[in-house]
């Protein structure tokens, strides 16, 4: 459990095991201001090295998850202060080496870096009005926080190059349909549970095992398809060196349930 207390974020555990982030600049709807970053990637280090947290839910408000990079911290920057210090890069650093999973819910708005920040997550799920979209362009730029590329992975290219080319907003369905949701849900409330619902499942399992699966799955974006399979055969052997790959097949062989010991 996390003692600190944040000014951008609010942090709860309201599962077993679970860890929910709420994003907390309303007002703002949520834009990603440097401060707000830097609580994000301190609660992220902080929660990734508590044992109590094995599965961490980040969201927004109902009508905003994140609006985008601030627009107005942003607009005066010039190229020698964005590319001196390498602006936007210690967003996705934190939020990558993050070895728990991270369900991002989203309602409302998930625009340019809040698009971004939901595709970082490992699995999005959708609230009815959620609103994804990359309007860089209106703004005279381009993503610059992964969206083109990820996003590409997501949703393929053609609609990738619509809508980072258009800046048109994708809603819920159609984030559903095409993949870049993994589910839609009726409300608001119902999206955040649903989120909190998969999250303690998953925080339910071995953390070893649940480490390795989502470093081998994150390191197909990575690499080709034989280099993939083989990294993924490497981690799966050396999981038969943990207690719980005993712990979870001999309960499977003696109908029990598993007590996982994360060892
Ligand atoms: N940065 C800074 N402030 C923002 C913001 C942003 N990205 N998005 C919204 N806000 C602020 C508004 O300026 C406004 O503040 P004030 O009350 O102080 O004027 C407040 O939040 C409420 O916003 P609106 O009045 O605009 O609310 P709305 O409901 O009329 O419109 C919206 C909502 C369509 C999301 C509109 O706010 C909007 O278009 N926001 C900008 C979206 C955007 O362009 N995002 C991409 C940013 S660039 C980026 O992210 C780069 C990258 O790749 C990392």
């Amino acid at each position: 459990t996390s003692s600190e207390t944040y000014e951008h974020i609010l942090i709860s555990h309201p599962r077993p095991g679970v860890s929910l982030i709420t994003l907390n600049r309303p007002k703002q709807l949520n834009a990603l201001s440097s401060p707000l970053f830097s609580d994000l990637n301190s609660a992220l280090s902080t929660l990734d090295s508590s044992p109590s947290t094995r599965c961490i839910v980040l969201t927004g408000s109902h009508k905003s998850f994140a609006a985008g990079a601030d627009i107005k911290e942003m607009s005066t920057l010039t190229f020698a202060e964005a590319y001196g210090r390498d602006f936007i890069k210690s967003w996705s650093q934190q939020i990558s080496n993050t070895t728990k999973p991270i369900i991002a819910a989203v309602n409302g708005y998930a625009l340019g870096g809040g698009c971004e920040l939901a595709m970082m997550c490992d699995i999005i799920y959708a609230g009815p009005n959620a609103q994804f979209g990359q309007p860089e362009i209106k703004l005279g730029t381009i993503p610059g926080a992964g969206g083109s590329q990820r996003l590409l992975r997501a949703v393929g290219k053609s609609r990738a190059m619509e809508i980072i080319l258009t800046g048109k907003m994708v809603g819920a369905k159609e984030a559903g349909e095409w993949g870049l949701a993994a589910r839609v849900f009726d409300t608001p409330e119902a999206c955040v549970e649903g989120a909190l619902d998969t999250a303690e499942t998953v925080a339910g399992y071995g953390g070893l095992a649940v480490k390795a699966a989502k470093e081998v799955v994150n390191h197909a974006e990575e690499v080709g398809l034989s280099e993939g399979v083989k990294f993924e055969r490497r981690v799966f052997h050396g999981l038969f060196g943990t207690k719980d790959q005993k712990v979870g097949m001999e309960a499977f062989v003696k109908k029990e349930k598993p007590e996982w010991t994360h060892e």
